[in-house]
């Protein structure tokens, strides 16, 4: 017995218990007991599932009606399971069951704004007549869908990442092909069996698990896959960029998020919310804040309320009431992160709190402060529970520190200065800069999404289903 019993995967509207590679166990981040057991795809299981989305866009038996219905009926019905789907992702991934509630809650507003935007989704007009060569036409574009979709989601939110990229392919018409993360395809796979419950015709979802360098792979590169959504490291995303040139592959990469506290913002309530924002999911998240730079005048004050504030953080089992923060993915990355505060500290860093690791190998939260913009604390994305603090003495300087970097997905200010509000929101190269708000916060029907090195789309049930969608011009001359 596991803790989830799954049907297996799904493939032309058939659940199957094993793969190609037979079947792979799905174990706790936190204390290493068995969650499920999921099927280990091949490339032939890819093949099979990319077959059915194909025949599935032929037979074109999804009418948008039916779409709307099943995504406003799955949003219903993950409302009403809300708990099971949150202990899903707390055992799969290590998210402290407060958090994962708060991530299944955001699913059901993933499909319920899909819905809504599947309602509205239309083409428009062309004024044909403006030119001489138009006079006598009728114009108007319709939006069609732009093909099968192979959708590729991470370990950091196992739920409402893979919603984010299933319901606007549903809304939009697309079949799509689901690869979950090898690490916790539990939640996704749940949704696939509420979805498929729900009446969604075969071939118009498939989900494939199993390793990502297998079946992500051959999935991504697969000749009948019309469009890549993709969301996870850089190295990965980009690749399959190269690899796939004809293909419209939508990255959403990662970042080390910068935020900016100035004199004249307000600093208690910045060092509050960077409790959560550095920390939730252990600082596993995209937009997780990393780089704080703080005003030199108001810098004592705020990190004194910081440290403080990290320090009463409650570590433990994810499945406990109390528990804020709890282990990595993996032990592995424990071990990196641990290797980048210390390499931090040699090049003349302080910490100010945590970068241990507890007898039940949970990473303590740190803050870690002076640490010179060339370590990898600095430059490269965490993905850990830590943050780096840095003083600095004009918002200029600020800027451009926060610029100095090569990713850029979100950005956030405190400061009570419309000028300079106005001034971040035009400097900073970011796909969002947030005023009086850090970086960390998302709201689902947001366009969300980086520049840089973070990725080359945005995701957001409108944005994400105008993308899936291709624009065909009618030009009607009677
Ligand atoms: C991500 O890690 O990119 C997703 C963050 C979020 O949705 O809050």
């Amino acid at each position: 017995m596991t803790l989830f019993e799954l049907p297996g995967m799904l493939i032309d509207g058939g659940w199957r218990p094993a793969g190609e590679k037979g079947t792979a166990e799905v174990r706790s981040p936190y204390d290493g007991s068995l969650v499920a057991r999921v099927p280990a795809a091949g490339a032939g299981d890819v093949d099979q599932a990319v077959a059915a989305a194909r025949t599935a866009l032929a037979r074109d038996d999804f009418p948008r009606t039916d779409r709307i219905r099943v995504l406003e009926q799955t949003a219903a019905a993950l409302n009403d399971r809300l708990e099971h789907f949150a202990r899903a992702i707390a055992c799969e991934a290590a998210k402290p069951i407060t958090t994962a509630r708060g991530e299944a809650r955001r699913a059901v507003e993933t499909f319920a704004f899909s819905a809504a935007e599947a309602r509205r989704l239309a083409g428009e007009m062309v004024p044909m007549d403006a030119s001489p060569a138009g006079v006598g036409k009728l114009g108007f574009t319709l939006r069609v869908p732009v093909g099968v979709v192979a959708a590729i989601s991470p370990f950091n939110f196992p739920l409402n990442l893979v919603a984010h990229k299933i319901a606007p392919a549903i809304a939009a018409g697309c079949p799509v092909v689901l690869k979950p993360a090898s690490q916790t395809p539990v939640s996704a796979l749940l949704l696939a069996e509420l979805l498929d419950g729900l009446g969604v015709p075969a071939g118009w979802l498939g989900v494939v698990t199993g390793s990502g360098s297998v079946v992500g792979d051959a999935l991504a590169v697969h000749d009948d896959v019309a469009y890549v959504t993709f969301t996870g490291s850089a190295p990965v995303g980009w690749s399959l960029v190269a690899r796939a040139p004809r293909k419209k592959v939508r990255l959403e990469l990662g970042s080390n998020s910068p935020l900016i506290v100035e004199t004249d913002g307000d600093w208690a309530r910045a060092a509050r919310k960077t409790r959560t924002a550095g920390f939730s999911h252990a600082g596993q998240s995209c937009i997780s804040t990393q780089r704080i730079y703080v005003h030199e005048d108001v810098a004592d004050e705020f990190t004194a309320a910081l440290v403080h504030g990290v320090e009463s953080l409650r570590l433990g089992d994810p499945l406990d009431e109390h528990t804020e923060v709890s282990a990595l993915i993996s032990r592995d990355d424990t071990a990196r992160v641990v290797e980048w505060i210390e390499e931090a500290v040699a090049a003349g860093a302080k910490v100010l709190c945590g970068g241990d690791v507890t007898a039940d190998g949970l990473l303590r939260p740190a803050v870690v402060e002076d640490a010179p913009p060339t370590v990898r604390l600095q430059r490269e994305e965490v993905f850990g529970p830590v943050v780096t603090l840095t003083r600095y003495r004009s918002f200029d300087e600020a800027l451009a520190l926060a610029n100095d970097a090569r990713y850029g997905l979100q950005a956030g200010v405190f400061t009570s200065d419309l000028g300079k509000a106005l001034k971040a929101a035009r400097t900073l190269r970011f796909g969002g800069v947030l005023i009086n708000e850090v970086p960390t916060a998302r709201v689902d029907q947001q366009p969300y999404g980086g520049v840089r090195d973070s990725g080359n789309t945005r995701e957001g049930p409108a944005y994400a289903i105008r993308e899936m969608t291709e624009v065909r011009l009618i030009s009607l001359e009677p």
